[in-house]
């Protein structure tokens, strides 16, 4: 293990095998979560490798990420390390915006997340879980990796962009965000402009997405000016959202804040669908016991947007296990601007650092006996232990949206069927193919309606 010297700090452990020709981008683009613990385990909590030419230090336990988000913008910056981005959700917008341009579009998004707008997202949920299932049948098998990306993608679509947009439009959206889905391969890191077939096609897709999202703006103007209501959905709270300086936002602007709501919000929701319907089944010991809690919740006679809502222990604890285990997001980056000094060690500028839940999820002194999964695990004492949403300021803002969708699937389908393992519990492996972390292809379950309700 070689090291690097900063004067007057501790030298940073750097992580061994770097290839002469882009350090270790090659083994990390193969399998980054096994070359992240690899890391860790050489390193400790602050270690170097080389992304290709970014040198990048990777931080591992509460300390490290209190450090980390606490650090103000000026001196770790995300939009610096996430320009690849930016063809994406569009120039201006994010990551493509100057800071002050962006903290207002996140505060514009966190109004449409804001917990008085949950329970009309849970009717729309609701509406869209109860749809899916409706013809499944008594028994049967289902992809649920694929089931739920297409669950989620309605939902997202819907509270977004209302019914009528979601009801016309889905197949043509759906392929149209794929399109640009695919504009993010792990080479994008290193430049999201290239020549390339693929990310040629993602900015047409965004164009085209534009134009549709354009001709919904003005549908919606046209219906409010014949004296018709406006739709309680986040596209309303875009199209009147204006910055401090009184200007409305563009509709170029809009279209990249629907696209990085939909892309916050989609995969990482599913995904954690996906871990925790497949945890639900590996662990059968606790099913009649979630099927009691959820049987409770409905014996009052409320409806499932309200159940959504609702305190449900275990199943909350399923998911915080499959969050834990399985986090969605694991390259949580930032440039650094100004020197960070953490416990003696200096990171200089230039250089990216990054956390990885997965690997800091596992540290056994905050997580016992910490691969074994346990719903009814205490949460660690230090908050900073537990990251799958980020924290600090940037921390996620769809998290209780996350919660409720997620929620709500489960209820309704915990209320009519059980679950089981198609295959055997290890062939549901994580792979991370595009920078978010998914179980492995198939991810089938067979499911059966219960008699017992
Ligand atoms: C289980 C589901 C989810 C997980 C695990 C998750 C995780 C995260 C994480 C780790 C971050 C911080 C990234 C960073 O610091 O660089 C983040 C940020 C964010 N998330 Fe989520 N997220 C989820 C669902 C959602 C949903 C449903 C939405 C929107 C409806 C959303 C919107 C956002 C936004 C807008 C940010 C950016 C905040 C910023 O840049 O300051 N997320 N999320």
């Amino acid at each position: 293990m070689a090291t690097t010297q900063q004067a007057d700090s501790k030298t940073i452990p750097l992580a061994s095998g770097a290839a002469a020709e882009g350090g270790h981008f090659a083994e990390f683009i193969a399998k980054p979560l096994d070359f992240l613990k690899r890391v860790y385990e050489e390193c400790g909590e602050v270690g170097e490798f080389d992304m290709g030419g970014l040198p990048t230090v990777l931080m591992v336990g509460p300390d490290a990420h209190e450090a980390f988000f606490r650090a103000p913008d000026e001196q770790l910056n995300a939009a610096e390390a996430y320009q690849m981005m930016v063809p994406v959700f569009g120039e201006g917008v994010q990551y493509g915006a100057e800071p002050h341009i962006e903290r207002q579009q996140l505060k514009i998004q966190y109004q449409g997340l804001k917990y008085d707008k949950m329970s009309n997202y849970a009717e729309v949920v609701a509406r869209e879980v109860i749809d899916f299932t409706k013809d499944w049948g008594d028994e049967g098998e289902l992809d649920f990796y694929e089931a739920f990306t297409s669950l989620t993608l309605r939902t997202s679509t819907h509270c977004l962009l209302g019914s009528e947009f979601r009801y016309r439009l889905t197949d043509e959206f759906a392929e149209l965000y794929h399109d640009l889905e695919n504009g993010i391969d792990p080479s994008a890191l290193l430049d999201p402009n290239q020549q390339k077939d693929t990310f040629k096609k993602r900015d047409l897709a965004r164009e085209r997405l534009q134009e549709l999202i354009t001709d919904e703006i003005h549908r919606r103007r046209d219906l409010e000016a014949a004296g018709g209501e406006a739709l309680d959905d986040m596209l309303n709270i875009y199209m009147s959202a204006h910055y401090e300086d009184g200007r409305k936002l563009s509709e170029h602007e809009i279209t990249g804040l629907v696209i990085w709501f939909m892309f916050a919000g989609h995969h990482t929701s599913s995904n954690t669908s996906a871990w925790t319907l497949v945890e639900i089944a590996r662990h059968p010991q606790y099913q009649a016991e979630l099927v009691a809690e959820i049987d409770r919740l409905f014996d009052d006679g409320q409806e499932l947007s309200f159940n959504a809502l609702r305190e449900i222990p275990l199943l909350e604890g399923f998911i915080r296990e499959a969050l834990r285990l399985h986090p969605p997001l694991n390259a949580i980056s930032r440039r650094v601007l100004k020197p960070f000094e953490f416990k003696g060690f200096t990171v200089e500028p230039g250089k990216n650092v990054m956390l990885c839940p997965w690997v800091a999820h596992k540290l056994p002194e905050h997580f016992p006996d910490p691969e074994r999964f346990n719903p009814k695990r205490p949460a660690p004492d230090n908050v900073f232990a537990a990251i799958p949403f980020g924290g600090g300021r940037r921390k996620c803002v769809g998290n209780a949206f996350a919660l409720l969708q997620v929620k709500a699937i489960f209820c309704e389908l915990l209320r009519h069927f059980e679950f089981e393992l198609s295959l055997t519990p290890e062939q549901y492996q994580e792979i991370m193919p595009a920078l978010i972390l998914r179980p492995s292809d198939p991810c089938k379950l067979r499911y059966r309606r219960r008699t017992s309700i």
